[in-house]
């Protein structure tokens, strides 16, 4: 506790300020489970926000990462290494698409691919088409920090301290296909969407508004970009969300889990679109190198050779499954959602949503909270439905808890202030 203490005072002084940190000191992990400097172990069901894919110590990406470490870690993109079309390889086999540039984070592959969506646009341009610079983005969506990033992410507190952010962007009412229409035009480069919003509150695409927006985008020759930064990967038990859809984008980006923690991030898109792109337009120091390369190579075998997009699949179920029963028995759960390993439960109130994620801390079960009022989980893709038992009886006791206080509080407040009986 005291070095906790001495680390909070020395952040307080010497950091900037951008976090609201939990009281608790992690100093390593054993696969789903975070232990912190006194010893305790926490059950881990954020996984890093969506990161930790393999949970910690897998032996897949300590072999990964001491192998390539010894050989070679870092050579610039001036060079060539072994990783990046091995790697290259494996992405576009998974997710339908033909072309990778390698970031280092989320938030820079996004970046990437709106420039990419301009150049492209301008390269139409030249050939005589009539399309626009703008790009349409959805109600609720997250994009990063970035100035491209955070101008087509929807939250104006993220956005309005930076002002002016980067002009032409419209945001389109969520899953309003009408809404989508009336602002599709021949001025649009992008549409621009997250198949399963992430930090909006765990909210799927439906069928319909991605149907449309594929055929809006198609029908001018303007790209549709799916964010999978967050559910990618695998997350959803695809490597994509937008298979579950069937529909097949012309640049999707992907980063959070795709080297199980090294920051690694990827955009992806059709060798249309990557006719936009010439030697000298983008680049990136570190992005690509040969040791994020090596451990996503080692995520992507573990993932297949433990099947782990089939347990997702079933794991997230049973969750779900889990989460409805305890919403038919707790009426502060007003919707559970999700795909795979991407699960939601809203709660009624921001202030009980809160007070849930603390709860949960102090059983040593870490989760979180998104869009004031959702409980957000993503955890690491080896978790066992013991490990959701686990936390589904926290939440029931937190719950039961919860009605318990607000009832007698309740009960208080009528023998004390309520109108009397004569
Ligand atoms: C859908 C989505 N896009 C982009 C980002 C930004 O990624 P990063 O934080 O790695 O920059 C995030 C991060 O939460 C995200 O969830």
């Amino acid at each position: 506790m005291v070095k906790l203490e001495q680390i909070r005072a020395a952040e307080a002084k010497l950091l900037l300020q951008t976090y609201e940190r939990n009281a608790v000191l992690f100093v390593r992990g054993e696969g789903v489970h975070l232990i912190d400097e006194q010893g305790e172990r926490y059950l881990d069901l954020l996984s890093g926000i969506g990161v930790n894919a393999l949970g910690y110590a897998h032996p897949a990406i300590e072999e990964a990462i001491a192998r390539q470490s010894r050989a070679l870690i870092h050579t610039s993109n001036l060079f060539y290494h072994e990783g990046q079309a091995e790697l290259a390889l494996r992405l576009t086999e998974r997710t339908g698409l033909d072309r990778v540039f390698f970031a280092n984070t989320g938030t820079e592959a996004w970046e990437g691919a709106l420039k990419l969506a301009r150049a492209h646009a301008g390269l139409e341009r030249s050939e005589g088409k009539q399309i626009g610079t703008k790009f349409l983005a959805l109600e609720q969506s997250f994009h990063g920090r970035t100035f491209g990033s955070v101008s087509t992410t929807y939250k104006a507190k993220y956005r309005e301290p930076f002002g002016p952010v980067v002009p032409g962007v419209e945001f389109v009412r969520f899953n309003d296909v009408a809404d989508l229409r009336d602002k599709f035009s021949s001025e649009v480069c992008a549409i621009l969407v997250e198949s399963i919003q992430g930090e909006g509150g765990i909210r799927p695409l439906t069928q319909e508004f991605f149907a449309e927006a594929r055929a809006l985008a198609s029908s001018t020759g303007a790209l549709l970009i799916v964010d999978e930064i967050q559910a990618g990967m695998g997350r959803t038990g695809k490597w994509c969300g937008y298979q579950h859809y069937g529909i097949l984008p012309d640049v999707t980006t992907l980063a959070k889990p795709l080297a199980g923690g090294v920051p690694l991030g990827a955009i992806l898109c059709t060798e249309e679109a990557a006719r936009a792109i010439h030697a000298g337009m983008h680049g990136t120091t570190f992005g690509g190198g040969p040791l994020a390369c090596a451990v996503a190579i080692a995520v992507i075998d573990a993932i297949e050779k433990d099947n782990l997009l089939a347990h997702a699949t079933e794991t997230g179920d049973y969750f779900q499954q889990q989460l409805r029963a305890l919403a038919a028995r707790h009426e502060a759960i007003v919707d559970v959602r999700g795909k795979g390993l991407m699960v939601a439960a809203e709660l009624d109130s921001a202030e009980l949503a809160k007070l849930t994620v603390a709860e949960m801390l102090k059983r040593r079960i870490v989760i979180n909270c998104t869009s004031d009022t959702v409980l957000r989980f993503l955890p690491p893709y080896i978790v066992k439905s013991e490990h959701i038992d686990t936390a589904i009886a926290a939440l029931d006791e937190i719950f039961t808890e919860h009605a318990a206080a607000a009832g007698a509080a309740q009960a208080a407040s009528q023998t004390s202030g309520g109108p009397t009986r004569g």
